[in-house]
């Protein structure tokens, strides 16, 4: 039986956090290691160039991510990882993408308005054309499972209107991508409650605990984080609801700690410092394994050009089969020379 194709990408716009671990790393590793799969990752250096001019900076990012990915536990036995621009074909496919992509579904898209409001003074084409370069990241390889976070559903249900599209007008047969959302988790940052609500971990909004950074630095961070608002004093009853690091320690800590985070607050029986030290404890230890494979993966010599070498070797004849059928049917050449 063939088997399953998973692909996933991540932006280089920083160094990876502890929103990016639980919620789509760890299930990117688990997924390398399923035999019933196999698993592309990547590192969207293109989708970067949306935000982030410098190309040097994401230079600098890139071999992080690997790394990141290596140290999670991706297994490469069933799985590869490649960078988006090694892989030029990727931005063919988008052209034709692009070519049947109403533009108002991607001007209706919460992603590209979100920062159209945010930046107005910085909306280019490549962010409006985002998601079209996103499903081809998917169609190239014909992946057939996609997992992401949940700020990436509305890109993945668009993703599936243009493979049905192009399987419709072009009589192809790629594959319908299942999106894979991680539902439950959402990490939010180190940030005082807002609004709506806890902004989420997020590389751009300097709330995050790194995964790379040694445990002095993640305490700091904890340390100095803000918690509720309204607990001023040691002996002020606190809402944990309303509070960073208790949002935290429901997603990583113990079920009697949860309770001891929960009930200390709310009695004043606990000061938040001892709440931060238990949760701080705590992440230090849930990456402390990550931290140490990481430490071994940089020493090693080439690692990141051998991976990243394997990874283009492999894909590149399956865009290129991919590219090769959509030429075909679109009648690329009929067109040119005029049939023949
Ligand atoms: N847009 C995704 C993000 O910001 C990254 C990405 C690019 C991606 N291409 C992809 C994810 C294809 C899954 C599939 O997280």
């Amino acid at each position: 039986m063939q088997k399953k194709v998973v692909l996933s990408g991540i932006r280089a716009t920083g160094l990876l956090h502890l929103g990016n671990y639980l919620g789509v790393l760890t299930r990117f590793a688990e997924m390398s290691k399923n035999n019933s799969y196999k698993s592309l990752f990547f590192v969207a250096d293109l989708h970067t160039l949306t935000t982030l001019k410098e190309a040097r900076m994401i230079q600098r990012h890139m071999p992080n991510i690997v790394i990141d990915y290596l140290a999670a536990g991706i297994s490469l036995e069933n799985s590869f990882i490649y960078l988006q621009s090694d892989i030029p074909q990727v931005t063919e496919l988008a052209w034709y993408l692009s070519c049947i992509t109403p533009a108002k579904d991607l001007e209706s898209l919460p992603t590209y308005k979100d920062k159209v409001a945010k930046h107005p003074e910085d909306v280019n084409a490549g962010l409006f054309n985002y998601p079209v370069l996103m499903a081809a990241d998917i169609i190239g390889p014909q992946a057939d499972l996609v997992p992401v976070g949940k700020d990436q559903q509305a890109h993945l249900e668009l993703t599936v209107s243009l493979v049905k599209r192009l399987n419709h007008l072009y009589k192809t047969h790629f594959p319908i991508p299942d999106a894979l959302i991680n539902e439950m988790i959402t990490v939010p940052g180190l940030s005082a409650m807002g609004e709506n609500g806890f902004p989420k971990m997020g590389k751009s909004d300097g709330n995050t605990i790194v995964l790379s950074e040694i445990p002095g630095d993640t305490w700091q961070k904890i340390k100095t984080a803000p918690t509720d608002p309204n607990r001023r004093l040691r002996t002020d009853v606190g809402n944990p609801e309303h509070c960073s690091i208790f949002q935290l320690h429901k997603l990583i800590s113990a079920p009697d700690e949860i309770n001891w985070s929960k009930n200390g607050c709310e009695k004043a029986e606990i000061g938040c410092i001892d709440c931060k030290k238990l949760l701080s404890v705590n992440v230090n230890s849930l990456l402390e394994e990550f931290r140490e494979r990481r430490k071994e993966l940089v020493e090693k010599p080439n690692l990141i050009r051998d991976v990243l070498e394997a990874g283009k070797a492999h894909v590149t004849p399956i865009f290129n089969e991919t590219i090769a059928v959509v030429r075909d049917r679109i009648g690329i050449k009929e067109m040119i020379f005029g049939g023949g």
